[in-house]
């Protein structure tokens, strides 16, 4: 695993558009993988940049996100799929056909397979460990799947509600799946991820902490801010 730790969000978000665009560049029909959240905001907006001020195309991309609530319609304010046409889609030159979001774990596999795969997955942790929506104690064979989300997911996702009440379950692409993709960056940021990072990064490989999977994969570039990386300096 290589762990870049940049000085703050900005650079982090910075550093993760490069890795993008670098791969976006080499592969115009690159399969990419997607988070939500707060985390990737900074990519997303680097990336509409590259798109506005460097001409990145965008037209041959397909991305696949890596999870959504179950029971909003598409439109929903807050629905994954909202979010990203918010931050990236409406933004950019993909095309609509080429994006993927995951309501209908029986057909998600399969489309991923006949792309040929992930190329690069952008992924953020959760404060438990999660990975996507594994939660604790999800099989690290996992495929896509609708899943119960742990109480302290719907506790932090509260806020972007608004008053209305969280999904209690969600379709999440599994963790057997997020470790076929070729590459995988993993951001994080803030002394809120401080311990779950350390754990998930440097202590032992756990279904207890679900993001610790990616120590079983060849391909991992962690992108950090110091704040996150406190505990990490014997990686570096
Ligand atoms: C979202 C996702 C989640 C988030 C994680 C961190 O698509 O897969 O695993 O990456 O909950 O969320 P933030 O970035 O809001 O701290």
């Amino acid at each position: 695993m290589r762990v870049l730790v940049t000085p703050d969000y900005r650079t982090l978000s910075l550093t993760a558009a490069e890795l993008v665009v670098k791969a976006v560049r080499t592969k115009p029909g690159l399969v990419l993988g997607l988070p939500t959240g707060n985390t990737p905001i900074g990519l997303y907006e680097q990336l509409v940049r590259s798109y506005r001020e460097q001409q990145l195309d965008f037209s041959k991309l397909r991305t696949f996100n890596l999870d959504e609530f179950v029971g909003l319609a598409p439109n929903d304010p807050h629905s994954y799929r909202t979010y990203m046409r918010k931050h990236f889609f409406d933004h950019v030159n993909v095309s609509a056909a080429n994006t993927h979001i995951p309501e209908n774990p029986g057909t998600y596999e399969d489309a991923i397979k006949q792309t040929g795969g992930i190329d690069l997955l952008i992924v953020g942790i959760g404060t438990n460990g999660h990975i996507a929506f594994n939660e604790p104690g999800s099989s690290f064979a996992s495929r896509t799947r609708e899943i119960e989300l742990a109480p302290e997911t719907i506790a932090s996702a509260g806020k972007y509600f608004e008053g209305t009440p969280v999904p209690e379950r969600a379709i999440t692409m599994g963790i057997g799946t997020i470790l076929e993709s070729r590459c995988i960056v993993l951001l994080a940021s803030g002394a809120s991820k401080k311990s779950v990072v350390h754990r998930a990064l440097n202590g032992p490989v756990s279904e207890a902490i679900p993001a610790s999977a990616l120590q079983l994969h060849p391909n991992v570039i962690a992108v950090l801010d110091e704040e996150t990386s406190h505990h990490l300096r014997q990686l570096r």
